[in-house]
């Protein structure tokens, strides 16, 4: 694989609280990477190691051939990040905003100017351009920090739940931009909780959980691996799922089964994958 991300044993702490913990990670060009994992698996924290936010204690990160160690100014040239929490300035207009983005990434004006017109014109930003920040609702934001992520055009674009506290018209919106510009070229790694959408976008996921990659493959290779065949039902009050190489393998079981109750046979998903591999985090969660 043709690797633009390279991640060795990263290790990031905080105090005792190990949020990285070893993680390897190769993602490859072009590649439409879904990064999933419950709250507080370490994907934000990942994120942000290999986007120069912060510094990590141990391990290696190479971007598109820069050691960050070595070279984080020209590794940094070739990311956006669109974060969990939207960072604009709130005592700038929008546009401002997007502005001093493009300066930062020293973008020409006419090519800024283009490209603000464009992406705000697309994502419907047009009459909030000239207000400021803190007057627009948080979706509205989130639109506006999308736009200033895309800006300078980059090689490798993160995207830290983009979709979160957006409406259905914006995540649509969203994921046509992300599946155009990785079409295009552009290199995506995408966090969310929603996780029929990496089903749907992703062509590899990997799945971390407590600082550590527990799974990593193609949605398809995933749903394989527990069973691609799930047989749902209640009992006692409680959903049960079980999961089968075969369907032969699947009715068997279901002809077993003595209970009352409606029985489905369906397809596993990413989400059924997801729920088996970290659900016993979720009960500690309880
Ligand atoms: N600045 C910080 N100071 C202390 N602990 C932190 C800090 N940032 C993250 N953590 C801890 O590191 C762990 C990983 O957090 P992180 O935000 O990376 O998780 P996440 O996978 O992005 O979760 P979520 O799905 O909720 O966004 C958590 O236990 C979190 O409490
Ligand atoms: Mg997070």
């Amino acid at each position: 694989m043709d690797s633009i991300i390279s991640i060795n044993g990263l290790v990031k702490r905080f105090g005792e609280k190990v949020a990285v913990n070893g993680l390897d990670l190769e993602i490859g060009r072009g590649e439409l990477f879904g990064f999933l994992g419950p709250n507080g698996a370490g994907k934000t924290t990942t994120i942000r190691c290999i986007s120069t936010l912060t510094n990590f204690d141990s391990g290696r990160i190479v971007v598109n051939g820069f050691d960050l160690r070595d070279d984080a100014k020209s590794a940094k040239e070739c990311m956006g990040l669109i974060q969990q929490q939207v960072s604009l300035d709130k005592d700038l207009t929008i546009r401002e905003n997007m502005i001093s983005h493009a300066m930062y990434h020293m973008i020409g004006k006419r090519d800024r100017n283009r490209r603000i017109e464009e992406l705000s014109e697309y994502f419907g930003l047009g009459e909030y351009l000239d207000k400021p920040v803190d007057s627009l609702s948080g979706g509205w934001k989130k639109r506006a920090a999308i736009v200033c992520a895309m800006l300078h055009e980059p090689d490798v674009l993160f995207l830290d739940e983009p979709t979160s506290g957006l409406d259905i018209n914006a995540r649509r919106l969203l994921w046509d931009v992300v599946t155009n510009l990785n079409k295009k070229g552009t290199t995506i790694i995408l966090t969310t909780h929603y996780i029929e959408e990496a089903e749907a976008l992703c062509d590899r996921v990997g799945i971390i959980d407590h600082g550590r990659m527990i799974a990593l493959d193609t949605p398809e290779a995933l749903c394989d691996s527990i069973g691609s065949i799930a047989v749902e039902y209640m009992e006692n009050g409680r959903t049960h799922y079980e999961y089968f190489g075969t369907r032969e393998d699947a009715n068997a079981y279901v002809s077993s089964l003595n209970i009352d109750s409606d029985i489905t046979i369906r397809r596993t998903s990413l989400e059924d994958v997801f729920v088996k591999l970290t659900g016993s985090s979720a009960e500690v969660l309880r």
